[in-house]
């Protein structure tokens, strides 16, 4: 059985219901975040509940909650779903009101924290990796927000996937910048290259430990804008989030990346990353 936190009160999933007047449902007015759980342990959490303030302060809703009561939150949340490898999803909705575009005065914000398995990583990943394809980005100019409006990002993954591919990579101004719902790396001479941060791209909690993990081992990298034409050149292509981790794209627009292989930065960069999650499991360290 699931358990869940809605608004102050853990109880299964099943009993957990909110208003259908909830400006969630009507306007998709609210913000979210994704965290995985390694052993126990809720990995990043300060930085995902950065992110979470900052979209929450972008959208102008207060933070329901203060960042040690989000903590004892989530944990208690981790621990009533068994502990071990989780995704944590957590809401914030700006509550339930009669429909109308302007914000509600003193409505109470509604929160929701909810827990499901972990899902594996594609098989063979370290094979034949995964396909992606290039679209044209139609989402709004504030994707630096991590807001559950997502039906544009919908759109774009679903149509990645009627041509079989298992990501969208989104290109504007003839710049790619991020996937559907991933950050976007490649490698170009050695040296690992993604966007800056800005307008257009969330910024990743996974993407900044790459960028972290590659500082500290001396794996050249640097924060660069993109050409769709350097994509199709590059010698790798990665596709970073908290779900999938590290995702080495073999296919782009059905043609092979690279070599046509895996190549050696994502395996490199796969084993810093596993080291860090193993360590986070075992002590906790940086979690
Ligand atoms: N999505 N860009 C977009 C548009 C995303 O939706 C995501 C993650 C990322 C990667 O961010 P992070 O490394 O912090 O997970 C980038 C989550 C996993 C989701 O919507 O399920």
């Amino acid at each position: 059985m699931s358990i869940v936190y809605l608004n102050g009160v853990f109880l299964p999933i099943e009993e957990a219901t909110v208003s259908v007047q909830d400006r969630g449902f009507i306007f998709g007015d609210g913000v979210y975040e994704v965290i995985p759980v390694y052993g126990g342990r809720l990995f990043r959490l300060p930085q995902h509940l950065a992110r979470l303030a900052r979209s929450l302060r972008e959208i102008r809703l207060d933070d329901p909650l203060s960042g040690e009561a989000w903590r004892h939150c989530l944990e208690e949340l981790v621990a009533r779903n068994g502990g071990d490898d989780q995704s944590v999803y957590v809401q914030v909705t700006r509550g339930a009101a009669p429909r109308d575009h302007a914000f509600p005065k003193d409505v109470r914000p509604t929160v929701y924290a909810a827990s499901s398995p972990l899902k594996p990583l594609p098989a063979d990943l370290a094979g034949s990796g995964v396909a992606a394809v290039t679209l044209p980005d139609n989402r709004w100019q504030r994707c630096d927000i991590k807001a559950i409006t997502l039906l544009a990002n919908l759109l774009l993954r679903q149509q990645a996937i009627d041509q079989g591919a298992v990501e969208a990579i989104l290109v504007r101004d003839g710049q790619v910048n991020e996937g559907a719902a991933s950050n976007l790396f490649i490698v170009r001479d050695g040296v690992v290259v993604t966007p800056p941060k800005g307008p257009y791209l969330l910024p990743g909690i996974t993407r900044d430990l790459i960028l972290e993990l590659a500082a500290a081992h001396a794996i050249p990298w640097r924060e660069a804008a993109i050409p769709l034409e350097q994509l199709h050149g590059a010698d790798e292509v990665w596709l970073t989030s908290s779900t999938r981790e590290i995702l080495p794209v073999m296919q782009l627009d059905r043609r092979p990346v690279g070599s046509g292989r895996p190549g050696p930065l994502w395996r490199r960069m796969m084993d810093l990353y596993q080291d860090y999650k193993r360590r986070v499991r075992e002590r906790g360290e940086g979690s």
